[in-house]
């Protein structure tokens, strides 16, 4: 059923738009999938960053989370939610915000994958008679950090960390390169094998290894078992994107977040549609520009959230958005005043460019969420 109130565009242009009826939609699916398969989510809350979307996200204020900035830490943790990994490798520099945040009784769990950061942790911690809970990050795929899993050095960071070791992490980005169903569940499974092997490792060495940390949103929509690993992380699956629909994780209909937009004139010798969103609204992010379909800026979907064929924001400025019209669509069906949703190619990035967000409630009611500032 398509829920289209007046609010929606009544209020003032660009704004972020959060449809609750598919957010709940794809939160409950991937929960229900993770755990079906032996593991529980431990969810990622980067890309919408509000309180209220937590309450979505976390049964309760004890469920694990993760975030990927200090500031999401204290606001969480502020609001009462208890177990929290900041899934970003530790400067040392941080460990007092982490120390203050343990104090008051917050799990929160800290990154590292060499010997420099885990001798600044236990210098810290000696210093100042402090635990800490630190995962290790595994290199499952050459894509960013980590340690990989057969690495002897794995041993003497675990050892070096002794009781404040808590547990192996990795995340599989390079999932994001993955244009096949097939391809996907072998990249899933790759991730889980890099930190069970890393595990084995450190049992081999006598070195106990209570968690296990996977996960990407590709990696979590094709695991097919998730025994021995403790949580999958996942976050850009609340509301999906234009990268993830090209991945195939999901559809248009899957995307809970657009950008409202109204029309403002045209370049009529070029066939060309100006609208009040530029990158200043959508980000600069062009995820989709190689992959199977580029999207330019983002998809154009109709008020009521249907995407028009072909249709995409060409180019921006700041301010302003270039809708490039194909042969088929003509300029008087685009009039000045007509309001648009635009699809964003990355929800994390588009979601960042906007303080807050507007929520279409399920009922068509209205409702704002304040998003979480600052690192
Ligand atoms: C460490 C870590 N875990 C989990 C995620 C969530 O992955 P996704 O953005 O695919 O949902 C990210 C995303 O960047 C991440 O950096």
């Amino acid at each position: 059923m398509t829920i289209n109130p007046t609010w929606l565009t009544e209020l003032d242009t660009p704004y972020l738009l959060i449809d609750e009826t598919r957010l709940k939609q794809n939160i409950g699916y991937l929960k229900q999938r993770v755990e079906a398969r032996g593991s529980r989510l431990r969810p990622h809350l980067k890309t919408l960053r509000t309180l209220a979307a937590a309450d979505y996200l976390l049964d309760s204020k004890t469920s694990p989370a993760t975030v990927s900035t200090l500031a999401e830490a204290e606001a969480y943790a502020e609001a009462g939610y208890t177990d929290l990994l900041y899934a970003v490798g530790i400067a040392p520099s941080k460990l007092s915000r982490v120390a203050k945040l343990r104090q008051q009784g917050i799990n929160l769990h800290i990154l590292l994958d060499n010997l420099e950061q885990a001798n600044a942790v236990i210098s810290y911690a000696d210093k100042q008679q402090q635990t800490f809970s630190v995962f290790i990050e595994i290199d499952s795929d050459g894509h960013r950090g980590g340690i990989e899993p057969a690495d002897p050095r794995l041993i003497d960071i675990a050892r070096k960390l002794g009781v404040h070791f808590n547990g192996l992490m990795t995340h599989a980005g390079g999932s994001y390169g993955c244009t096949t169903d097939l391809a996907l569940r072998e990249f899933a499974a790759t991730e889980c094998n890099a930190v069970l092997k890393a595990k084995q490792q450190l049992n081999k060495a006598g070195i106990k290894c209570p968690k296990t940390s996977v996960g990407s949103t590709p990696t979590a929509h094709f695991g097919e078992d998730f025994n021995g690993i403790s949580e999958v992380r996942a976050g850009v699956y609340t509301t999906f994107d234009l990268v993830m629909k090209n991945i195939g994780v999901c559809d248009f209909k899957d995307i809970a977040m657009s950008v409202v937009t109204t029309v403002i004139g045209y370049n009529q010798e070029k066939n060309w549609v100006l609208v009040d969103s530029g990158w200043m609204a959508l980000s600069r992010d062009r995820g989709t520009a190689n992959q199977q379909q580029d999207f330019g800026y983002g998809q154009v979907c109709t008020i009521a959230g249907e995407p028009l064929t072909d249709i995409y924001v060409s180019s921006t400025s700041q301010e302003h958005g270039i809708i490039e019209l194909p042969g088929h669509a003509e300029l008087k069906d685009f009039p000045v005043g007509l309001k648009l949703r635009i699809f964003p190619n990355h929800a994390c990035a588009t979601a960042a460019m906007h303080q807050g967000y507007h929520v279409l409630m399920s009922d068509g009611s209205h409702n704002t969420w304040e998003r979480i500032q600052g690192w």
